[in-house]
This record gives C-alpha cells, structure tokens and sequence, in this order.
C-alpha cells in the first residue's frame, strides 16, 4: 500500500500529527473551517502553537477544506472535536460528520484511525456503523480498518511535544497491522500498541479524570487553608516529604479536555446503569474555584484600599493556561467578565489574545494603562507576561491570586 494519510481537523492536536507525518509522506489536512485553511495556507496558525517556519513544512501538503479533495488519499486520521453540550452530554455531531464525510470517500481497503477523546464504544458502536452506511463497505469483512490512537498533546508545552512521547494505538487484528505501526511510528518516541479499541478510549478518559480529580483535591485544601488562615505552600511542602504524597497544585481547571472528558465517562457509565461517585465530584469542585476566587479578589481589593466597583484594574493571564492561547472553559476568562460587568474600569491583559471587546484587552505596548492601574490580578503566569513584569515597575502591583 502506498500510503497517503490525510489528517481531518487541524486544531491543537490535528495540526501536529500533519506536521509529523508530513516529514515521511505526500499528505493532505482537511478542515470544515475555510478561514482555518486559508490561514494554514498563508503560515498562520491561530493557535500560536506553530510558527511559520514550522509551517513551511507544508508546502507541499493539500490543505483543503474541500471533502471531494479526500479521494485521493488512503489513510484518514480523525482529529476533530468532541466537546460537551449546554447540558453536560457528549456532542458528538463533529465526529458523526467527520464519519459521513469520510464514509463518503472511502474506498476498499483504506484506513481509519480516531483521535478524538470519546467515552469507550463510541468508535466501534457509533462512528464504525456510520462509515458502513456512507461508503457501503462492511467492516466485518474486512473492507476497511478501523483503529483508535488517543492524543496526548499538550499545548504550550515544548518538553512533551508529539514525538518526544509515548502513544498509544489500538489495532484490531487485521491485516494492514504492519503498514498503521510503521505510519505510527512516525508520530511519537514509542508506540504502544493494544488490539482492544474500547480499553484504550477508556485509558484515555482516565488520564484526565484523574488530574481533574487530584487537582479537585488540592482545590479543596486550599480553600480549606484560607479558611483556617494556614499557608497553604507550606502545608503541601511537609507533606511532600513523605515517599508516596503525589503533589499537584491548586489552580482553575479549564480547556477542552479536564472539564468534558468526566461528563463523557459518566454518560456512559450511567447507560450501562453504573452509578459513578467520583467522577464528577471533582468537577463541582473545580467549579467552584470561580465562585471561590470571585470572593478573595474582593477581599483582596478592599484589603488593598481598592474599589472593585469603579478603580482601575487589570487582570493578567486569561487564557485557560500557561503560554497557550486556548480560551476554551477558561475560568479566569469568566472571572474577568464578571468584574468587567460591573466596573467599566476593568482591562484584561493576555500576550495570547487578540486586542478585542471594545478594547477591553489591553496589550504588553499599553504602558500608560498598566501604570495607571491600581492592581493587576494575576492568573496565568505566561513566560511573555512573568519576563515583562520583571521589568516593569508594574509588578509591585501585582495580585498573585493562585499564590
Ligand atoms: N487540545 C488538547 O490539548 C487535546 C489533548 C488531547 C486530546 N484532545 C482531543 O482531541 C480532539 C481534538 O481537539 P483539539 O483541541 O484539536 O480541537 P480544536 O477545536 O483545536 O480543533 C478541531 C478542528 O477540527 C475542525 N473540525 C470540526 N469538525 C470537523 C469536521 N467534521 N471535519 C473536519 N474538521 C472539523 C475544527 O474546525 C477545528 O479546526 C478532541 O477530541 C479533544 O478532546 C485534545
């Protein structure tokens, strides 16, 4: 087989597989999004994960937002998104969509592996049927090949990029096994491979439910230790003298995948009458941080001699996380909006955000609205802000508000 990948949905995690693969193979990325190409075509990645030397590496791979362009291609890898609806249920209608848009190019004997987060039995029970009925190929005899290989990305994060660690895949026996583990291989340091496609989406789930939950943890001692006027830092430093405390660290819980992935776990447990206790307690936790935090920036001000109702303030580091432009579930996002509301003297400060929202956003440029305001409460530490700060005078302003 002559492989031809072809990379479906080119967000944070689709656009480093393309980039990858597209070092070995003549490889084509597909996204429903016409701006998202248009940008990718011009080297601009909104995501501001890649730059354009690093997109240079495209140039000679399609980028089409054209479905009809697929044809051409042999190995489809799904990597769209699978977010939560208003009422806390898996959407899947990216991924039911991305199914027919495939189902519809696949020809005898190509390749699908998903990427995508799901609850396990979403590949085989949902989006395997739906490739069937839109390509008229049977799975069972063998037509096409169906795998599921869990990402792992992590944006911002230039230590654990894509190929510097461990992936897994799930190959069902077939015989095409050979030619996925030798694209795979491309893709990461080690490829870990299992045959069950249901063990490895629930490995995936897991991964994140339990960081939501340890960090749900040390949110409820935090809150615990301000309460009690303990040092927080201090208490987690002696017990992270013992051999076997896992230390995480307090802090608000967004982006795509801690806040949905518990809700897509519980969905299907509960389908399958399975009544789950901890899944979602850190959830109403993690939530809570909001509210939590809401209060000790009041305190905070009024301690400070400021007035949250109509002095000038700045909050930094808006995005859900250290150095990535991700607003996604961003709850120092939502806490801006809040005191933005009520005080039209309210500023957000974010390297990763575009100047917007009625010039609400300020940039690093805007020195004589930094210096004029009374305090800048601090969320996300991004190198660009922290390296600024170090700078500036401003800085003794600063409200750490997670320290
Ligand atoms: N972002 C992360 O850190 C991360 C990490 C691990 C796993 N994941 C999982 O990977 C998947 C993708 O997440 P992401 O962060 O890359 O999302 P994203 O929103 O950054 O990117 C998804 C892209 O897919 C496109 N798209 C949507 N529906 C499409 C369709 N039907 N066909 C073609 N393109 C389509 C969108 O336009 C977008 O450009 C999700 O399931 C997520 O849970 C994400």
């Amino acid at each position: 087989m002559n492989i031809k990948p072809c990379v479906v949905g080119l967000g944070y995690v689709g656009l480093p597989v393309l980039l990858n693969l597209s070092k070995k193979f003549k490889t084509c990325g597909f996204d429903i999004n016409k701006q998202r190409i248009i940008n990718l075509k011009k080297k601009i990645d909104k995501t501001k994960e890649f730059n354009k030397s690093d997109l240079k590496k495209l140039d000679s791979t399609i980028l089409t937002f054209k479905s009809h362009d697929l044809k051409k291609f042999n190995f489809y890898i799904i990597c769209v998104p699978t977010p939560i609806n208003i009422k806390k249920k898996p959407d899947l209608s990216p991924l039911i969509l991305a199914c027919k848009i495939i189902g519809k190019v696949l020809k005898k004997n190509d390749v699908v592996v998903f990427e995508s987060t799901v609850y396990p039995g979403t590949t085989q029970d949902i989006c395997t049927p739906l490739i069937e009925k839109f390509s008229g190929l049977s799975y069972e005899k063998n037509e096409f090949f169906i795998c599921y290989s869990p990402e792992r990305v992590n944006p911002g994060d230039k230590q654990h990029t894509i190929n510097k660690i461990n992936k897994i895949i799930a190959i069902p026996k077939n015989k095409k096994k050979k030619e996925i583990i030798k694209v795979y291989k491309n893709l990461c340091k080690n490829l870990i491979v299992s045959e069950n496609i249901a063990e490895t989406e629930t490995s995936k789930v897991i991964e994140n439910i339990q960081r939501d939950i340890n960090i749900a943890l040390m949110n409820e001692i935090y809150i615990f230790c301000d309460k009690l006027k303990l040092n927080f830092n201090n208490v987690l430093k002696l017990a992270s003298t013992k051999w076997n405390f896992v230390k995480y660290n307090p802090g608000l819980v967004g982006g795509h995948c801690l806040p949905v992935d518990p809700y897509y776990f519980s969905h299907i447990a509960e389908k399958n009458k399975i009544q789950t206790r901890v899944t979602l307690a850190g959830r109403s936790i993690n939530e809570y941080m909001r509210k939590f935090l809401i209060k000790k920036i009041k305190k905070k001000l009024k301690e400070n001699m400021i007035e949250y109702k109509k002095d000038k303030i700045i909050f930094a580091g808006l995005t859900y996380k250290k150095n990535v432009s991700d607003m996604r579930n961003s709850q120092s996002f939502k806490i801006f909006n809040y005191f933005k509301k009520i005080n039209s003297n309210i500023f957000g400060l974010d390297p990763y955000l575009e100047r917007n929202l009625n010039n609400k956003i300020i940039n690093l440029k805007d020195h004589k609205k930094i210096n004029e305001a009374k305090s800048i409460i601090l969320f996300v530490n991004h190198q660009k802000l922290d390296e600024f700060f170090k700078k500036s005078k401003a800085r003794n302003k600063i409200i750490n508000i997670l320290n």
